[in-house]
């Protein structure tokens, strides 16, 4: 009996070891591996790593501390500021989920829309006006826990229940805001400030 059951399990080994399809899903799963690894390498070198944003679970603290660097790596080699303010939308936008997160860049006087991620918005905002222009006039991060408290507050989209506005700053003069909008109430807090800070820091303008 036993002689008979190692005979069975042995022909079984013996089959997967030197059966057709076993080399051949080898074969197939050897070139599918490297057909991957030269797309990546690929990608890295003609579309400066657009496909390696690494994404973490975890605390909201962890997450801004994986998503930093990587920041920093992916517009550090390139000047042109929108591409940069793009991928830094896309970038938190992919990390985070927000429901809105974008910049308004100063011109002529007033905030007009920039590169972000999420759905339609309001394109101009006068200087004090809504939590953007109320951060640009006063040149200082401001949480919102609740839109609707806040007397004036730009409502581009009624799902938008909290709000963070960080200014980017440029020799002392606010240049732009970056704005983060959930479709929860009371979704930031000072590690959000913190760590979204210092990504406008980042910024070369
Ligand atoms: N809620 C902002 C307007 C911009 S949108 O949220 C994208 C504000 O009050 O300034």
């Amino acid at each position: 009996m036993c002689v008979f059951v190692w005979v069975f399990v042995f022909n079984k080994r013996v089959d997967r070891i030197f059966s057709y399809n076993y080399d051949a899903h080898l074969i197939e799963k050897v070139l599918y591996d490297l057909s991957k690894n030269l797309k990546k390498r690929f990608t890295r070198y003609f579309c400066s790593m657009a496909e390696d944003l690494k994404i973490i679970e975890g605390k909201k603290e962890e997450q801004y501390q994986s998503l930093v660097p990587q920041i920093r790596a992916l517009i550090e080699g390139e000047s042109d500021l929108t591409a940069n303010l793009a991928n830094i939308s896309a970038a938190l936008k992919e990390q985070f989920n927000f429901f809105w997160v974008g910049f308004y860049l100063v011109k002529d006087d007033e905030l007009v829309l920039g590169p972000f991620q999420g759905p339609v918005a309001c394109t101009r905002i006068q200087k004090g006006r809504g939590v953007c222009g109320a951060a640009w006039a006063e040149g200082r991060t401001l949480i919102v826990p609740d839109v609707e408290a806040f007397p004036g507050h730009i409502a581009c989209s009624s799902l938008s229940k909290s709000e963070i506005v960080v200014p980017l700053i440029q020799e002392d003069q606010v240049v732009g805001v970056l704005d983060v909008d959930s479709e929860r109430l009371s979704a930031f807090d000072e590690v959000d400030q913190k760590y979204l800070e210092a990504i406008v820091q980042l910024i070369k303008f």
